[in-house]
């Protein structure tokens, strides 16, 4: 039966991707860190909100159409970096890119993902973007951001909010920690599951080996079993400062974006030291656990630098009424990670591809029960809140009829 078929929704998606992933696999997406509280008040943070529906408008012609740095978006949403895609499916990394621009939508490439950015940019087409985790050694990042300005990627997203190692202790519980290693409790996992296997570690022995993380630095370039000095995906990196991310400016062309951002000063500083955007995101709930939803921290960022910088949020889009509320809050567009990954684990590009056309359906359904026919339309009158705080200017703007 075709993924159409048996999956309605997103959270189908995730029961197909359950059933299919070994368990550490799948928990490594699916979980955050110590007691998960950040995934919940991502989640929770929709639901504070209501919509106001507006009737007789007319919304025979809706559409979702808009732009981003100066090139059109069929919808305002792009795909999330997401570390290790390539292991929920064989060339994950390459599915879901493909997804995206057949969506119309831009794909976000991550420093930890299994397929190096070269091969991405010559086999998928569509808007590519890289995401950039920092190196201390800043001539390594350097190297990096060369190269993806060499391959053609439009924009760079620097992801600042993992400078501290998060504390993910089911994934230590897994023993999904990098290196890889197989011990009793995972072995079971995955001999419980060849299908996976089959289709995902058989293919990539079969041609050419178990991958790599291809986009590290050469220096630390190294394969999932592979050891590394420090254990950990990534090297210690905690003195990394805004002195750095100006360097970085000097050297990228195109659109540049601070990914991580939750507290409005900070949404200041990307602004004043050359930032073309930012994506207010907790990291999917998977760092700080004891953080602001994104969606509640939006309105005051929007407010602060809406006039100066491109302000994308992400967290918690399950639905398409999330994507719409997070418009309606004055996002620019919104990135997804979960959705698509578990979409790309269910059923490789489409599986993915039906992720993306899920929420775009969904989310056109909802403006039209809520009276707009464009995303321009999408503001704070249509939202109620019981707190009053957290809708914007509702007290202070007198409603117009139009
Ligand atoms: C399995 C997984 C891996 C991720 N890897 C990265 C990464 O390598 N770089 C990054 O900036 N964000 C990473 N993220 C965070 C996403 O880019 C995004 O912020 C988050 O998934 C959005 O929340 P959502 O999954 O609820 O949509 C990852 C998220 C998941 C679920």
């Amino acid at each position: 039966m075709k993924i159409e078929q048996r999956a309605l929704n997103i959270a189908d998606l995730r029961q197909l991707a359950k059933g299919r992933l070994p368990r550490g696999f799948f928990e490594y997406i699916d979980r955050g860190s110590e007691d998960d509280d950040a995934i919940v008040s991502n989640r929770a943070a929709y639901g504070k909100y209501k919509l106001r529906p507006r009737v007789l408008k007319n919304v025979s012609t809706r559409s979702m159409g808009s732009e981003l740095f100066g090139k059109p978006l069929a919808m305002p949403m792009v795909v999330a970096p997401t570390g290790a895609a390539g292991l929920m499916w064989h060339q994950g990394e390459l599915a879901l890119a493909k997804a995206a621009a057949s969506a119309g939508i831009p794909f976000t490439l991550s420093t930890a993902s299994l397929t190096s950015l070269e091969r991405i940019a010559a086999q998928a087409p569509g808007r590519l973007w890289f995401q950039l985790y920092m190196w201390p050694d800043k001539s390594m990042s350097h190297q990096l951001v060369k190269r993806a300005q060499d391959a053609g990627f439009e924009a760079l997203v620097v992801t600042v909010d993992t400078v501290v190692a998060p504390n993910r202790e089911c994934n230590t519980r897994n023993g999904f920690t990098l290196p890889f290693s197989v011990n009793r409790r995972n072995a079971l996992d995955l001999a419980l599951h060849s299908r996976w296997l089959i289709t995902v570690v058989l293919r990539y022995m079969l041609t050419g080996g178990l991958p790599r993380l291809e986009n590290f630095p050469r220096e630390l370039e190294r394969s999932l079993t592979g050891g590394s000095a420090s254990g950990s995906a990534l090297p210690k990196n905690d003195s990394l400062s805004w002195d750095d991310f100006r360097d970085l400016r000097k050297i990228w062309q195109g659109p540049l974006m601070v990914k991580g951002i939750l507290h409005p000063k900070d949404a200041l500083a990307a602004a004043e030291h050359g930032a073309d955007g930012i994506i207010v995101s907790n990291h999917g709930g998977r760092n700080l656990d004891s953080s602001i939803a994104p969606l509640l921290a939006l309105p005051d960022i929007v407010d602060c630098v809406g006039s100066r910088l491109q302000v994308l949020m992400d967290g918690g889009i399950m639905r398409g009424s999330d994507l719409v509320k997070a418009l309606a809050l004055g996002a620019r567009a919104v990135m997804v990670g979960r959705a698509p990954l578990w979409g790309v684990a269910a059923a490789g590009q489409a599986g993915a591809a039906h992720a993306l056309s899920i929420l775009a359906r969904e989310a056109l359904r909802v403006m039209g029960q809520c009276g707009c026919s464009t995303v321009a339309e999408l503001d704070h009158e249509i939202l109620w809140c019981e707190s009053q705080a957290l809708v914007p200017d509702r007290r202070a703007r007198s409603i117009s009829l139009q």
